[in-house]
């Protein structure tokens, strides 16, 4: 089976991840691929990591009709900008992951808040589906529209899901402490993004309220039936991907938390709960679609949890194709790596 795909923000760090990813993928082939301010020039000229035939392909307008022959479309576009190409490729009939935030939210109103903006397509969040893939697993195989998890999220509803669901977390005030590499911002030139701005730096970011707080707050309490209060707090670190998140949490039964998310996740592919005590780190995730957890008893009614992704692979383009694995049948595993670059 091969399924002609379409990869629209193709010139973006999230657009290069997925050119990598589905150029390896056995069944999803790049029929397409769309710019905006590079569009009109060969893929290799504007990225230099992208060999082989991909290379040559030219960089389409972000808003060129799509060729009939495309079943899929990523679209990793700026929020905003992702719902036009969104609404456009579902009106033809395409299935659609959108790795922007445009379709993340349970309402026009909570967008709007978290956004700023008013949705130009607001008729549309009823068929989304927030495609947290171990948690929305039937959902998202039924689905012509995915909205992949952001980032943030991604790290954090991970590893509070299953204390949400177990009835053991004090809601009220759950502090998420993370930092991020600077791929996280995008490939968009921005003053401070520049090696000198953040090198040898470690600084917070998006307070008093980043717009991902909402979308934490919104999923745990979708998928757990419990309203949660989350405290974030993002940090940029001088390093290209990986996320690290960090979990202040207070509850009942500590003890029991680490074989519960053990449990959780023992049949996931790339859910890993690491030995009581261990705690993740970037390298060992960078490049694999795995998020790796770990916990630390701190007292009788308190824990840290630790949870590490890359930002590019289970925060984006990696969750991206696990979803599309998902909405063609596919084993949910294809194509997607799961051991780290590392060293
Ligand atoms: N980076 C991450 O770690 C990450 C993680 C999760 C989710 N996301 C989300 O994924 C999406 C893409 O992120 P990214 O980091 O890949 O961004 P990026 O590196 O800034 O790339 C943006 C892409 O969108 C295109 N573009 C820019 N403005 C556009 C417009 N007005 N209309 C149409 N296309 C436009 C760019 O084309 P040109 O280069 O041709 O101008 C480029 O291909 C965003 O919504 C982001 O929030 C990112």
């Amino acid at each position: 089976m091969t399924i002609p795909v379409a990869i629209l923000g193709a010139t973006g760090y999230t657009g290069a991840e997925l050119i990598r990813l589905i150029d390896g993928h056995p069944h999803f082939d790049i029929a397409h691929l769309g710019a905006h301010s590079q569009a009109g020039k060969a893929a290799g000229s504007v990225l230099p990591g992208c060999a082989g035939h991909i290379a040559s392909m030219v960089l389409a307008d972000a808003d060129a009709p799509l060729p009939d022959a495309v079943e899929l479309v990523f679209t990793a576009l700026p929020h905003a900008a992702a719902a036009e190409s969104v609404a456009n490729a579902l009106a033809l009939g395409k299935r659609v992951v959108d790795l922007s935030a445009d379709f993340r939210h349970q309402s026009p109103a909570v967008y709007q808040q978290a956004y700023g903006i008013e949705h130009p397509y607001p008729e549309l969040f009823e068929q989304a589906v927030y495609g947290l893939c171990e948690h929305a697993r039937e959902q998202v195989a039924t689905t012509s529209l995915v909205a992949n998890p952001g980032c943030y999220p991604t790290s954090t509803l991970l590893p509070l899901i299953p204390l949400l669901k177990a009835g053991l977390l004090d809601t009220d005030g759950i502090i998420v402490d993370s930092k991020s590499g600077a791929s996280g911002a995008g490939r968009s030139a921005k003053t401070d993004l520049l090696y000198c701005e953040i090198n040898e730096s470690v600084k917070a970011y998006g307070l008093p309220r980043h717009r991902h707080a909402w979308e934490m707050e919104e999923w745990a309490e979708g998928f757990s039936a419990t309203p949660v209060r989350i405290r974030f707090v993002p940090h940029i670190l001088p390093m290209t991907r990986g996320m690290l998140t960090t979990l202040h949490l207070s509850g009942k039964q500590v003890e029991s938390w680490h074989n519960l998310l053990q449990q959780a996740y023992r049949d996931e592919p790339f859910v890993r709960v690491l030995p009581a005590g261990e705690l993740p780190s970037t390298a060992a995730v960078a490049g694999s679609n795995r998020c790796d957890i770990g916990i630390v008893v701190l007292g009788e009614q308190e824990a840290v949890i630790v949870s590490c992704i890359d930002n590019l692979l289970k925060g984006a383009a990696g969750q991206a194709i696990q979803n599309a694995n998902l909405m063609f049948a596919l084993d949910e595993r294809t194509g997607l790596p799961l051991h780290a670059t590392w060293p």
